[in-house]
């Protein structure tokens, strides 16, 4: 079983049905030997890490737009970065795009390696990422192991081991699969048949074109493969976020220290988040209490965050944060959990 290859089905099915993506070369021209440009696949992977296609599209293309190439984002100005990634989530990746392309720019004349190894070594870079932009971009055969790829190893070959224990003997497997040319081509077709076709449920194996070498398939398994051992719950974690407005319209904001959660982005003033809430106003002034809270979750715990609201005047001076001006301030740049504290804040002053 594990000596059959299910790369030439899979890449005949990929050269009719590849997903028209704006970080993609068509198959017919990656056949006739056309490369991406690494700086468009680096850029691509970086914002697909943990993040779904549907989210990434329209972010790609804002960033190809406002730089074109690596020396403009290298050049670019860490907030205004900061801002257009607000929403993408995962925030150390914005700092490591920047980190990563001044390097590319200033120390690689702007030419990405093109080999696993050397890619390692680059800010935010990681195997998975060394191994996408190798193989996508240089054609190099490298492995790409995602949660897609992950998912159809496991019905291919049918491991009932569960995950996460189970990740290197999938890896594995798809290395034996990978073949030797258009390993680029192959990575994609597997993230596609395991977003089209090989979906985690229901996956719509009558329509599959490599289900004559799916274990998983002729044992009735498919659908509930991979297990995965369950993960412990996330942790509950509580705060305030201190949303004031001063008398012309200006709001207090503040930048988070670039290490940490939200590091580098622009938010509320807010208390620790911990177990407990203690109170730690930006200023002195009557608060207003939003009935409403605001939940978030993050990878590793889940907040619910107090509102706590004041209007002041203009001569307020805050202890922490500085005012942006009404026209100066768009919340699309703050990140997700900012802009629901804004969105119940509006809504609370409204009807104050
Ligand atoms: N997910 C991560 N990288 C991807 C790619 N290059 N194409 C489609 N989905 C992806």
């Amino acid at each position: 079983m594990r000596d059959q290859q299910i790369s030439p089905e899979l890449l005949a099915w990929y050269d009719k049905n590849a997903r028209d993506l704006p970080w993609r070369i068509a198959p017919d021209k990656s056949k006739a030997g056309i490369r991406p440009d690494p700086y468009h696949v680096w850029l691509s992977e970086i914002m697909l890490q943990q993040t779904t296609v549907a989210a990434v599209k329209s972010y790609y293309v804002k960033f190809l737009h406002l730089w074109p190439d690596v020396h403009a984002l290298a050049d670019a100005i860490d907030a205004d970065v900061m801002a257009q990634w607000a929403g993408l989530g995962y925030y150390a990746r914005a700092r490591n795009l920047l980190k990563c392309a001044r390097v590319v720019s200033g120390d690689l004349a702007g030419v990405f390696p093109n080999d696993y190894k050397s890619l390692l070594t680059l800010p935010g870079i990681g195997p998975y990422t060394a191994a996408a932009i190798s193989s996508i971009a240089f054609n190099q055969m490298e492995t790409v192991v995602d949660g897609n790829v992950e998912r159809v190893m496991a019905r291919i070959f049918n491991i009932e081991k569960p995950l996460p224990a189970s990740k290197p003997d999938l890896a594995k497997l798809a290395q034996t699969q990978t073949p030797r040319q258009r390993a680029g081509d192959y990575a994609q077709a597997l993230m596609d048949l395991g977003a089209t076709i090989c979906t985690p449920k229901s996956p719509a194996c009558n329509t599959c074109p490599i289900t004559q070498h799916c274990a998983a398939q002729a044992a009735g398994t498919a659908a509930s493969l991979p297990k995965r051992t369950p993960k412990p719950p996330k942790p509950h974690r509580k705060g305030i976020a201190y949303v004031v407005q001063r008398s012309d319209g200006a709001w207090l904001l503040e930048q988070r220290p670039d290490k940490g959660l939200l590091g580098g982005m622009l938010g509320w003033p807010c208390t620790d988040w911990g177990d407990s809430v203690m109170p730690c106003p930006p200023l002195e002034t009557d608060w207003l209490k939003s009935p409403e809270t605001v939940r978030h979750t993050f990878t590793h715990f889940h907040l619910e965050l107090e509102i706590h609201i004041a209007k002041v005047g203009h001569n307020a001076v805050p202890e922490t944060g500085h005012f942006v001006e009404k026209n100066a301030f768009d919340s699309s740049v703050l990140p997700t959990v900012m802009r629901k504290a804004h969105s119940i804040a509006m809504k609370a002053m409204q009807q104050d």
